[in-house]
């Protein structure tokens, strides 16, 4: 791969990773070197009823945990982080460990910024604000998607001006992330799916951001080559520890590559869609993607070359876009994934509104070449109606 010859880059130090089945049973001497007495579980309030997730995590803390926060909601509101801040704060806590999805990892690194740095989430709004370490936070993905448990972000909802916005900092990285397969074998076929469409969209993304970098690219073609391979044997079996293992392992690389190199165009669309139409972040970035991937054909060649190879493609460079485009398309067919923006309500008269919020979304930036025009964007989410 070629790089400008100005390339220079930072690569962050990502948290511990503790793989394997069973991995969770290891959490009370997890804690235990940390210092943690009162550890607070975060968690939605799906898998803390309707499945043995939080049992289980919990008696593996043992005396070491004080109480659980079951308040999570998908796609979390800053209101909603605040509630948790709020509780674990009235637990004492002094150490979180998330639970669940995105949503649960996102509101655990929302809720120790506020417990370390005090106001609301929103008051910490943008990158790089943070000024001091958080309160420690464990990671424990139950899908295998947002790779949030790796990276420096967390995405919150302001309903106020129906946006999603971001709070980056290296202080957000969780100190260690628990990557354990016999968690995600409940997911069902379709969130696996959508969840697992995220992670391959942060792979291909970060690798022909505008800052792509060796380590990330590094990480985002070992991601690609993992999901092209065990997402669909997850979707046909769900309980394939052996492939679960390795998309749980994928998302978390796909992680640490956006983390560092970003996303850009595609998540920009998928957040505006998220926010306006409550369509799953997985799912609408999945419905974008090959028309992505088509858009930078010219000024992604090289990266999408690279991801073809990742993917088992033969190609020349010139040809790695629609390659890997339709590729992506026949690949979305096999894990079952063919939603249309229609399906959720979207018609052509949203287009512009949907390009406009993507505008002003913090990732657009990051395109392989600069994206200003409104139509462009319309003439995309047009292909996807
Ligand atoms: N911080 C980041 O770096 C980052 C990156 C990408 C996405 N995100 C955010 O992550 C969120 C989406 O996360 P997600 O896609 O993981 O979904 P999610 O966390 O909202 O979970 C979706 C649903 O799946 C259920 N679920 C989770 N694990 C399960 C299991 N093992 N068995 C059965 N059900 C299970 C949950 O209860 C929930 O109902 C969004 O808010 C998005 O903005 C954050
Ligand atoms: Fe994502």
């Amino acid at each position: 791969m070629r790089y400008d010859d100005d390339l220079n880059f930072v690569f962050a130090n990502t948290p511990k990773v503790v793989f394997g089945d069973g991995a969770i049973a290891d959490l009370g001497t997890m804690l235990s070197e940390m210092g943690s007495e009162r550890a607070v579980i975060v968690t939605d309030p799906f898998l803390a009823e309707k499945t043995d997730l939080l049992d289980r995590v919990q008696k593996a803390m043992g005396p070491r945990c004080a109480g659980a926060f079951t308040g999570v909601v998908p796609d979390p509101t800053a209101a909603s982080m605040d509630a948790g801040a709020e509780q674990a704060r009235s637990l004492q806590a002094d150490a979180l460990v998330s639970l669940g999805g995105g949503s649960a990892i996102d509101s655990a690194k929302a809720m120790a910024v506020v417990l370390s740095e005090g106001g609301q989430i929103l008051d910490h709004e943008g990158y790089h604000a943070l000024t001091r370490p958080l309160l420690p936070h464990i990671a424990i993905p139950t899908t295998a998607g947002t790779g949030s448990e790796m990276t420096m972000v967390t995405v919150v909802k302001d309903p106020a001006r129906g946006q999603k916005t971001f709070i980056g900092s290296h202080f957000l990285h969780p100190v260690l992330a628990v990557l354990d397969p016999s968690l995600t074998v409940g997911l069902p076929a379709r969130l696996t799916a959508a969840t697992g469409m995220d992670a391959m969209c942060h792979a291909v993304e970060s690798l022909f951001s505008s800052l792509r970098q060796p380590f990330s690219d590094a990480c985002a073609l070992q991601a690609i080559e993992m999901i092209a391979a065990h997402l669909p044997r997850c979707i046909e079996q769900a309980d394939d520890l052996e492939a679960r293992g390795q998309m749980l392992i994928a998302a978390s690389l796909a992680g640490t590559a956006f983390s560092n190199a970003m996303v850009s165009l595609n998540h920009a669309l998928a957040h505006s869609l998220g926010a306006r139409f409550g369509i799953h972040h997985g799912t609408a970035n999945a419905m974008l993607l090959p028309h992505t991937m088509r858009l930078f054909a010219e000024d992604a060649a090289e990266p999408l070359s690279r991801a073809a190879k990742a993917m088992g493609i033969d190609t020349k460079a010139e040809q790695a876009a629609e390659a890997t485009a339709a590729w992506m398309e026949q690949f979305l067919v096999r894990i079952g994934l063919t939603d249309r923006l229609a399906d959720y309500g979207v018609t052509d008269a949203n287009l512009e509104e949907i390009a406009d919020m993507a505008l002003a979304d913090g990732s657009i930036i990051y395109s392989p070449r600069p994206i200003f025009e409104i139509q462009e964007m319309v003439a995309l989410l047009r292909k996807a109606l």
